[in-house]
């Protein structure tokens, strides 16, 4: 049986997240082969390519390079990964995608709802996979609470909670984050937004949020909350909350989220270590997930991403989903400017 040639991909972006997605593609040499990568910085990009050689197949020459648009105009390489700085998301799919390029993209997938669009719908007109890089969609513990969800065995979702607070790194690169016109904003933004897509997940879509933020990290942008507390009215009829900070100490009961119904309720903690439980209307809890890994969600995601281009498995991450937690965290964003609650009808995009 003949076995086919691994996928070419390049990484693009060797900031402070592609350590994890160079692992990832470490999990999947068999599969892919990563060619270049590349950065605005030759130092980061050659550090990457370091790491990288590591671990990819022995003999596998990468390149680290600053020159993206030798990437685009090598036709041997098949997709690009893009862990790159928000307000340029847009821009570069775009280019990637009209070089033929498959492109999985880092969240949020775009500063709006309406470019998100444009992106998914360049991905059309060049017949390319899109995929929203969200790696709690193809977290472990996410995809054991779904399926359990899908049985019934919580019975009728009656509301969900959710907390995600933590002391944000100070390894963050705070250049571009703390600016909203480059970053979109705060901690909702950049963290909680995995959050906003594990509650639309396995909640179903919000109708409605009703949100409160505040600021006690400057450091992290003069304009851009640190801390959130959100009330979401969800299509199905229940209701969430979540309270996301990036200014507290200490783990505590975060992350996690609890998934309450009439027959029961799941907690599912989506970090290290996590675990998914599910508690009965009767009888004792039951563990159907003990142990989980951060970076098996990278793993999971590139596996997925590569399943996708080389054996056309439906997309479980789509542009539409990053649109979707674009416009809760808009919603949000406005919710607290305003100190009502914000409503979210249905998106009509020109595919619509
Ligand atoms: N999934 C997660 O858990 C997770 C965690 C952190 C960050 N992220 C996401 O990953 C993305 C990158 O975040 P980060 O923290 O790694 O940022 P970063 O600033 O540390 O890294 C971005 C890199 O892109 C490079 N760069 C900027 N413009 C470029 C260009 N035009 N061409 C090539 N390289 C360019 C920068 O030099 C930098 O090295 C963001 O979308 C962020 O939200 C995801």
């Amino acid at each position: 049986m003949s076995v086919a040639p691994r996928t070419r991909l390049a990484l693009v972006g060797c900031g402070l997240i592609s350590p994890a997605h160079i692992r990832a593609f470490g999990s999947q040499k068999e599969r892919m082969e990563l060619v270049a990568c590349c950065d605005t910085s030759l130092e980061k990009a050659q550090s990457a390519v370091e790491s990288a050689a590591a671990i990819m197949q022995e003999g596998d020459a990468i390149l680290a390079t600053m020159d993206f648009n030798a990437i685009l105009a090598d036709t041997t390489i098949e997709a690009l990964d893009l862990c790159l700085p928000h307000h340029i998301h847009k821009a570069v799919t775009l280019s990637a995608l009209r070089a033929g390029k498959h492109v999985l993209c880092e969240k949020p997938l775009a500063l709006t709802p309406e470019d998100c669009d444009a992106m998914a719908q360049e991905a059309r007109t060049q017949s390319r996979i899109l995929m929203h890089g969200e790696n709690m969609r193809t977290a472990t513990n996410i995809v054991t609470a779904k399926r359990a969800l899908l049985a019934g065995r919580v019975g009728t979702i009656v509301g969900i909670q959710a907390t995600y607070a933590h002391w944000q790194s100070e390894a963050l690169n705070k250049d571009w984050r703390t600016r909203p016109a480059e970053s979109g904003g705060g901690h909702l933004m950049d963290g909680a937004i995995h959050f906003v897509d594990v509650l639309r997940h396995l909640g179903g879509e919000i109708a409605g949020v009703h949100a409160m933020t505040a600021q006690y990290r400057p450091e992290l942008g003069a304009e851009c909350e640190d801390t959130a507390a959100l009330s979401f009215r969800f299509e199905g009829g229940h209701f969430g909350q979540m309270f996301a900070s990036h200014a507290s100490r200490g783990r505590g009961a975060s992350p996690v989220i609890t998934v309450f119904g009439t027959e029961g309720c799941l907690s599912v903690e989506p970090f290290g270590g996590g675990s998914v439980v599910l508690f009965p209307r009767e009888g004792d809890r039951e563990t159907l997930l003990a142990e989980h890994y951060w970076q098996a969600t990278f793993d999971n995601e590139v596996s997925h991403f590569l399943d996708v281009i080389r054996d056309s498995v439906a997309l479980y991450s789509t542009p539409e989903d990053g649109r979707e937690n674009i416009r809760v965290v808009l919603a949000a964003y406005e919710s607290a400017k305003s100190g009502r609650e914000v409503g979210l009808p249905k998106w009509s995009s020109a595919k619509d």
